[in-house]
């Protein structure tokens, strides 16, 4: 959101204040004024005005400013009603320069999971991808994946979902572990230093789970708890993945209190084979470490199955 209308809304929120009053305050015309507010309004907030002034009364559900309004994350937001995929339009800011900024849609036509495979993301979802410009080695890259999946984790317990995360970015529910959540990290640059760095989320939010795939365990916050505020929600994820991008060895520390892998029989198909033990831990930047029996992996990379304990 332009500064001078963010200023605008937070003097409204704070109101009753007259079109003068603001003008003085915000150094700018009456007329100026008068735009903001009808900006604003068009943007779906509810602004009365009486004698007193103008106040706010009320802030759309969704999309770009009302998730800026009362965000505390240095992050602009650009808003999509549909969009093939979130990723893609974030990569493409990415490679244009553009840092902090968050491309977030209702629906998604084109989503991206992880290994190619289609995400399916009807309306309702939370379908998001911030772009960051840290200052880390790729080597440091999967541990963003793992803050996100700290910060989806702790923005779904606020809301009431018990949610744990298996290894290395599926949040789930249950004992049949339902995912709710999947992350999906790309990144550009050298090895000393990345140029970029795109997390795509999703989120099944206020979703119904027969619109979601059958393959595979899928639940819904809806199916959860019922419908949450999606605005506070993705406010949520997005103020707790800037806390924990500060300190990417705390996330990983936080990923494992919230694990469910850790302790269970696993399988993971990584590109050099198969490995299987026991997952004892995970250690920065995110490779999960397998008891074998013989020896002790660490594994960065592949598909996770947990296993009947034998
Ligand atoms: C996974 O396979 O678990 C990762 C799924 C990631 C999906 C999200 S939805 C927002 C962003 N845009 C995409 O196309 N994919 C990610």
């Amino acid at each position: 959101m332009q500064a001078t209308r963010r200023r605008v809304l937070d003097a409204l929120a704070d109101g009753p204040v007259t079109g003068p009053e603001l003008a003085d305050s915000l150094d700018v015309s009456r007329a100026a004024v008068w735009k903001h507010v009808e900006a604003l309004r068009e943007a779906g907030f509810t602004i009365v005005s009486d004698d007193a002034g103008y106040v706010l009364d009320g802030v759309p559900e969704f999309g770009a400013e009302a998730v800026e309004f009362g965000l505390d994350a240095p992050f602009d937001v650009e808003y999509h009603d549909s969009i093939d995929s979130t990723n893609r339009r974030a990569r493409e800011l990415a490679q244009d320069g553009a840092g902090d900024v968050v491309v977030l849609a209702d629906e998604q036509t084109g989503g991206k999971g992880r290994l190619d495979r289609a995400w399916s993301s009807p309306s309702g979802g939370i379908w998001l991808s911030l772009v960051l410009e840290p200052e880390v080695p790729a080597a440091h890259v999967p541990a963003f994946t793992l803050a996100t999946a700290v910060a989806v984790t702790r923005a779904a317990r606020e809301a009431g979902v018990d949610a744990r995360i298996k290894w290395p970015n599926d949040v789930v529910v249950d004992d049949d572990e339902n995912k709710l959540a999947g992350i999906l990290t790309e990144t550009q640059g050298e090895a000393d230093r990345v140029s970029w760095v795109v997390v795509g989320v999703g989120i099944n939010a206020n979703v119904d789970v027969s619109a979601l795939p059958a393959e595979r365990g899928v639940t819904s916050i809806r199916e959860q708890v019922g419908d949450v505020d999606r605005r506070v929600f993705t406010q949520r994820v997005l103020e707790a993945l800037d806390e924990l991008q500060g300190d990417l060895p705390g996330a990983v520390d936080e990923w494992t209190e919230y694990a469910s892998t850790l302790g269970k029989r696993v399988r993971v198909e990584t590109p050099g084979g198969t490995v299987e033990g026991e997952a004892v831990d995970v250690e920065f930047p995110g490779a999960l470490v397998i008891e074998t029996g013989d020896e002790r992996v660490s594994v960065t990379a592949g598909d996770c199955e947990h296993l009947r304990p034998v």
